[in-house]
């Protein structure tokens, strides 16, 4: 690594402005590589943190192209559960619908259509023959007065009646079908009339108006979840993998350990073709280190989090630009690079990338918005909107794990380590995809700043020599440039 990156973070640098050659912003490609198999159209991924990332934080994030790693402090079950609710939502095709037997009642159907939040629900001929009978759509459900206790099968729309299509349907044949027939939903049959899946016109519709999610190659959008590195670690990975997960991260605070390495091989061993990702290193060694334990991508980050306090507990930490000008001086791009931690403003996600990292992980960012877990509290002091973030070491979290593995032998792992994090209040910041449009357009402007057409191309040159396109800054033009 360069002697100038020595000691330096994101506010050390200001970007030279180079001749422009985009003319539109939206032009400007962002894509960037979270691991072995998968690209990201925004190169953003939200942290697994407890107050960051479930299921509705992952589907925003990747319906805008970048992707959501489910966090770990839940049941196996839970986590898995929260995976599969991300797959099922905005695929093209719903791999395994909701059905009920033609034999459930009107009023059961109600209940279902609420419960699962659907519009439509494939009747089937006996319970779990999977038999396509018809489809009950909310149109066909009768005025709530007296038909509560009729049969499903006298209000569906019968097989004999309704448009299908076979499993292999492509998209543009599918939506041919939708439109010509004027259906809003296609259910998909084999031969023996067996449901294999379900193609609504509202998930297409998405998927046109946004081709830049992030999707598996079967139209669903991606997902991450994190798992940990002892104990049922590798059952987890079994249950978020049957679940969909498309990558796997084990996330531990230090990750260049020998815990790691039992725990990266161990894995290895069991799921040799899944996509794994670890973390986190802040060193060339450290990321070496993972590279030869043969993951697909590495985290990068020792103490930069708004919710952590390793730094000031242990002594412990490199500073955030020079974590990623180490690591890519050692493992260039051999393999992905995740940028984890101390992003605080757009820019900061810029210069990360710029200078090595492949992708970056926000929490404290996106942790003030709807999509992110907890509620919307007033502060009774100045009025404002807050909402709670927190580091997943901080007291608090610890206390609910230590509540959640009560009863197995965690407990006594977790008490072991004092917290390193801490909870604090941000500002609540409304959806997430207006968080991530912004990024998306100050990315766009400093790819124009920066006189390329494409963010990779930035990279590839920066990450080179970046002392020709990066101006260390002095204390004072530090305050002229931030302080506001
Ligand atoms: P930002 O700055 O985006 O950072 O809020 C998110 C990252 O912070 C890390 N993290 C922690 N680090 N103690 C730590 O030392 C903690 O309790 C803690 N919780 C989260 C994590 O890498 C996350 O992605």
């Amino acid at each position: 690594m360069e002697s100038e990156f020595a000691g330096k973070t994101f506010d050390d640098f200001l970007f030279r402005p180079r001749c422009g050659r985009v003319s539109s912003r939206r032009e400007v490609d962002l894509t960037g590589r979270l691991s072995r198999g998968h690209s990201l159209a925004l190169p953003i991924v939200s942290a697994n943190m407890d107050s960051v990332t479930g299921a509705p934080m992952a589907k925003s994030v990747a319906l805008e192209g970048g992707v959501g790693i489910i966090h770990r402090g839940m049941s196996i079950a839970d986590q898995a559960k929260e995976v599969e609710a991300v797959k099922r939502s905005h695929g093209y095709v719903v791999e395994k619908p909701f059905s009920l037997p033609r034999t459930a009642t009107i009023r059961e159907a109600r209940l279902f259509t609420r419960k699962h939040n659907i519009t439509g629900i494939l009747i089937e001929e006996t319970p779990g023959s999977s038999r396509l009978a018809g489809l009950l759509s909310n149109r066909d459900m009768p005025w709530p007065e007296d038909s509560e206790d009729r049969r499903v099968d006298e209000f569906m729309t019968p097989i004999d009646r309704l448009v299908t299509a076979p499993p292999e349907v492509d998209m543009a044949e599918a939506e041919r079908i939708l439109f010509e027939r004027r259906v809003e939903k296609l259910p998909l049959v084999d031969r023996q009339r067996r449901i294999r899946g379900l193609i609504t016109k509202r998930d297409l519709i998405l998927t046109r108006q946004r081709p830049y999610s992030s999707k598996d190659h079967k139209g669903r959008l991606l997902v991450g979840a994190a798992i940990g590195a002892r104990g049922d670690y590798l059952e987890r990975a079994a249950a978020l993998i049957e679940a969909g997960a498309d990558v796997l991260v084990i996330d531990i605070a230090h990750g260049h350990s020998e815990v790691m390495r039992s725990a990266a091989e161990g894995f290895r061993k069991r799921f040799p073709d899944a996509e794994l990702i670890c973390g986190n290193v802040g060193t060339a060694e450290g990321a070496l280190f993972l590279r030869d334990l043969g993951v697909d991508g590495i985290k990068v980050g020792i103490g930069p989090g708004r919710g952590c306090r390793t730094r000031l507990e242990t002594g412990a930490g490199v500073p955030q630009l020079q974590a990623i000008r180490e690591v890519w001086g050692a493992v260039e791009d051999s393999v992905s690079i995740i940028a984890d931690g101390g992003v605080r403003n757009d820019k900061d996600i810029f210069l990360a990338i710029a200078c090595g990292a492949s992708t970056v992980m926000l929490g404290g960012m996106l942790s003030g918005t709807d999509e992110a877990p907890g509620h919307v509290i007033v502060d009774p002091a100045t009025g404002h909107k807050i909402k709670l973030y927190r580091g997943m070491t901080s007291p608090q979290a610890v206390l609910e794990a230590l509540y959640e593995a009560s009863g197995n032998g965690d407990v006594e792992e977790l008490l072991a380590t004092p917290p390193e994090g801490q909870e604090m209040q941000v500002p609540y910041a409304g959806s997430v995809l207006d968080v991530l449009r912004r990024i998306r357009g100050h990315l766009a402007s400093a790819v124009s700043y920066a006189g390329a057409a494409t963010l990779a191309e930035v990279r590839a040159r920066v990450a080179r020599e970046p002392l020709r396109y990066l101006i260390p800054l002095s204390e004072s033009s530090r305050r002229e440039s931030y302080e506001r």
